[in-house]
């Protein structure tokens, strides 16, 4: 779809995974998923992408999506506007529940869900229509301070024409494949796929690990946390004239950290110099997976009077861990920081919030547990590095209530979507999200669902209340993302190993 007839609404975030739904399509008016579909499965069959859905229909989708702030980087929802446009032309059952189950095929990174099924009942006649005035420079301004890199918050957004790295590479482009056993070049996707040996990513049965240890003594709280990926989902991507400045992979979206010295800017310009012609560089999945970084693993121990340490995983290869170091003192004075060399895929400090949240985290269930109150139903309260404050509380029925200030919410749609999406994905963190590494530091789980992030059916309902303030806009979901973290910590009990409800590990 993509090398053929340039219908680049089709993302690629997991090919020939199929896993996480960005390459939709219509078969003959039925959700596909394109990646796994062979193309002498459709011969003389309708195929409809997003740019060929009936204009009606489209617009009213984009709309709604828009209105609901249920589109970040836009990469994703292409491939759930198919889905869910699909229900609608069909008239099928389109209650919240049946949004919710069609959602499974799919994975966001960003939002959180609840505004992409907010939008979906908005769409579907569910609910009425929420139109809130939006300045789309305003938009932008708050994306920025939360991602933190630009992004456009409008209908293009949705469309998913946020100027992707792998969407703007000149026509004619070389097309370069990285995955473990080497770089593929060809004249577009399929032949330079074609170059690869075939490596198909895979679930294995390999548990997770907690690969820093406890230091010695009497603690009052002991954490250990495992690898997890920041699982952003365009993989990276850069191309490049020869001589020329490579294009950013941080296209519409800050990927959480996680690409902001991705070496993928670097192949793209070496290959480009080496060919004399442009070069668009692509990883598989698979190897966003073994060489991305992972958010670092840590074993934090904590007395009573909020001292301690926290030793943290630095395998080498992995980025200076300064500013990490940095972020835990201002959260947790009082831990000692120790590096501990093990086996295992690079680490980055950029990831977000790494380190800091943890211990505030740690923080805040020090507190609660010293007044003895561990369980459901705790607020906790986090303040920010930009001075951002946060309450989060979950209760015994699983609801999420969050409140937030962050100085002046510019754009309160957006500033409620990444207040959402942090509480997505601080529940995985702690609930669910891991990548298995073996005893020898190598990846073993390379599918983009055995990273364990929460279905939109494992979501439990979030109510943001966002409290407007003068103050000049600061980052507010970072906060959200530390008390979200020690409020399921809390109501979890304070089980001593994140992820405390993974299923079938
Ligand atoms: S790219 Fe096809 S499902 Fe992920
Ligand atoms: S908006 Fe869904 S992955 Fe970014």
């Amino acid at each position: 779809m993509r090398d053929q007839f340039g219908c680049l609404s089709v993302k690629d975030g997991c090919a020939p995974q199929g896993q996480c739904g960005c390459c939709t399509v219509w078969v003959d008016g039925r959700p596909r998923v394109a990646c796994v579909t062979a193309a002498r499965r459709v011969a003389g069959r309708s195929v409809t992408t997003l740019e060929g859905l009936d204009a009606d229909l489209r617009g009213r989708w984009v709309e709604a999506f828009t209105d609901a702030g249920a589109s970040q980087c836009g990469f994703c929802t292409p491939g759930i506007l198919m889905r869910l446009a699909a229900l609608d032309a069909a008239g099928a059952k389109r209650d919240e529940g049946a949004v919710r189950t069609a959602l499974l095929a799919h994975l966001c990174r960003c939002t959180g869900w609840q505004s992409i099924v907010e939008a979906a009942s908005a769409a579907l006649g569910d609910r009425p229509r929420e139109v809130r005035a939006r300045d789309p420079l305003l938009a932008s301004w708050r994306a920025q301070v939360e991602g933190p890199a630009f992004q456009s918050s409008g209908p293009a957004a949705a469309m998913g024409e946020g100027g992707f790295a792998s969407d703007t590479a000149p026509a004619g482009s070389l097309v370069a494949l990285r995955d473990e056993s080497g770089v593929s070049v060809g004249s577009d996707l399929a032949s330079a796929r074609r170059g690869l040996a075939k490596v198909q990513g895979r679930r294995s049965g390999e548990p997770l690990g907690h690969p820093v240890p406890l230091p010695e003594g009497q603690w009052a709280l002991t954490l250990q946390t495992t690898w997890v990926e920041p699982a952003y989902l365009e993989p990276d991507a850069s191309w490049c004239g020869p001589g020329a400045t490579p294009a950013s992979p941080l296209a519409n979206g800050g990927a959480f950290g996680g690409k902001r010295t991705s070496p993928v800017t670097g192949e793209a310009r070496a290959l480009a110099d080496e060919r004399g012609a442009p070069v668009l560089a692509l990883w598989t999945r698979e190897e966003v997976v073994r060489r991305g970084p992972k958010r670092p693993p840590i074993a934090l121990a904590l007395r009573a009077d909020g001292t301690g340490v926290i030793r943290v995983a630095r395998p080498e290869g992995s980025a200076d861990l300064t500013p990490m170091q940095a972020a835990v003192a201002e959260a947790a004075p009082g831990l000692l920081f120790e590096e501990v060399v093990v086996p295992g895929p690079p680490v980055a400090p950029e990831l977000r919030a790494a380190g800091w949240a943890e211990a505030s985290a740690a923080v805040a269930a020090l507190r609660a547990l010293g007044e003895g109150r561990v369980g459901p139903g705790v607020p906790v309260e986090v303040v920010g590095r930009t001075g951002a404050r946060a309450r989060v509380e979950i209760g015994a029925d699983g609801r999420v209530a969050v409140e937030v200030s962050a100085g002046e919410p510019l754009d309160e749609t957006t500033l409620r979507s990444y207040c959402l999406g942090a509480v997505h994905q601080a529940l995985g963190l702690g609930w669910s999200e891991g990548v298995a590494v073996d005893h020898d530091g190598r990846v073993q789980d390379l599918t983009v669902r055995s990273f364990g992030i929460l279905a939109a059916r494992d979501m439990p309902e979030v109510r943001v209340t966002l409290h407007r303030s003068d103050r000049p806009p600061v980052n507010g979901s970072d906060a959200v993302f530390a008390a979200t973290a020690a409020a399921a910590w809390l109501a979890d009990g304070l089980a001593p190993r994140w992820p405390t409800r993974r299923r079938g590990r």
